[in-house]
């Protein structure tokens, strides 16, 4: 295989992993990033692998990266993605995810063949309990959600023009090393990290589809090589199977083979958390064969013992 491949936001957490495959299969691949979240650290040296930094609001850069490298897909990863953080300051995630996927679209503009675009299962309808297909209502209640919904707007936009083809992955719950984000889980091995075996965290009843982060990289390489009849596809990608939060720390109790005591404090509580968000995956099972080879608990051991046991070496 010899494909040429850009993957924007190949730096962060999902990304690297997308990164390592390519590189795995024999693929060419660019990473184009800005380092904001991302850490070149995740980045293996290799005589296939190009990286170059810079903004995706540098549409100039972006254009002559791809007028450089010609690439068959591009990815993009690149985003404010911390819910947090996007309340905070609304304007910039708006301006980073909203903009800067419409800057990556000019760029793409009649040049590659497909644009792939981490969209987020965060944005179906939160009253909804049953397992979320891409047909489910969409009902977003943060900025985070409006800017990826927008997003999808603008790559249907593109695909509709016959810019390129394009695929929206709506991807829930990614688990494993090089977390970049001060997510639920990096919050618990923290803790666990620092000698405690009573570790607080915020509400702990919602449950969460959480799926292996090389599993995320495995779907989105799938939706990269899959043959396409139409010029534009939605997909969930998620593990099919959800964890509350107790569940998820009694997994990381038996990784690290001790008691561990979870309470729930005030500070740490979100005043709404949706009770639960499951993937219905079977879209992308039947479209091109993926589905997920590894579990929750595996995760949680490769976190542990790889990136964990480091620190506390
Ligand atoms: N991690 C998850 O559970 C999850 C779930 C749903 C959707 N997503 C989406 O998947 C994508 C990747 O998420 P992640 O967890 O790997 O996050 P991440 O923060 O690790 O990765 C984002 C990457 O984009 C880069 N970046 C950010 N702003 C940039 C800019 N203006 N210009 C160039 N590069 C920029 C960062 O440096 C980083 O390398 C994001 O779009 C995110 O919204 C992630």
């Amino acid at each position: 295989m010899n494909s040429k491949t850009i993957i924007i936001g190949g730096a962060g957490f999902i990304g690297s992993h997308l990164v390592d495959l390519y590189l795995e299969n024999g693929g060419r691949v660019w990473v184009y990033d800005n380092f904001s979240t991302g850490n070149r650290d995740f980045l293996p040296e290799h005589p296939n692998l190009n990286i170059v930094e810079g903004d995706i609001l540098d549409t100039e850069l972006l254009t002559s990266v791809i007028d450089d490298c010609k690439p068959d897909n591009v990815f993009h990863l690149a985003a404010i993605h911390f819910i947090p953080a996007c309340e905070k300051d609304p304007a910039h995630a708006i301006r980073i995810n909203i903009e800067g996927t419409q800057s990556v679209l000019s760029a793409c503009k009649n040049k590659v063949d497909r644009v792939i675009f981490a969209s987020t299962g965060a944005i179906y309808d939160p009253e909804i309990t049953t397992a979320l297909s891409e047909d489910s209502n969409i009902s977003t209640k943060d900025i985070y959600g409006l800017t990826k919904l927008t997003g999808e707007g603008l790559i249907e936009y593109h695909a509709r023009k016959g810019f390129s083809q394009a695929i929206v992955a709506r991807l829930f719950n990614a688990v494993g090393r090089r977390e970049t984000n001060p997510h639920l889980i990096p919050a618990i091995m923290e803790q666990l990290v620092n000698g405690s075996r009573h570790i607080q965290l915020g509400n702990l009843y919602p449950k969460r589809d959480y799926i292996h982060v090389e599993d995320i990289a495995g779907a989105l390489y799938s939706l990269g090589n899959m043959s396409m009849e139409h010029p534009m596809g939605t997909f969930n990608v998620g593990s099919g199977k959800e964890y509350s939060v107790g569940e998820l720390v009694e997994l990381c109790a038996e990784v690290i083979k001790e008691y561990v005591k979870i309470e729930s404090v005030p500070e740490r509580r979100r005043k709404y958390d949706r009770p639960n968000q499951l993937a219905d995956i079977s879209h992308i099972h039947e479209k091109c064969g993926w589905q997920p080879k590894r579990n929750l608990r595996q995760a949680l051991d490769e976190i542990w013992q790889k990136e964990c046991k480091a620190i506390l070496l």
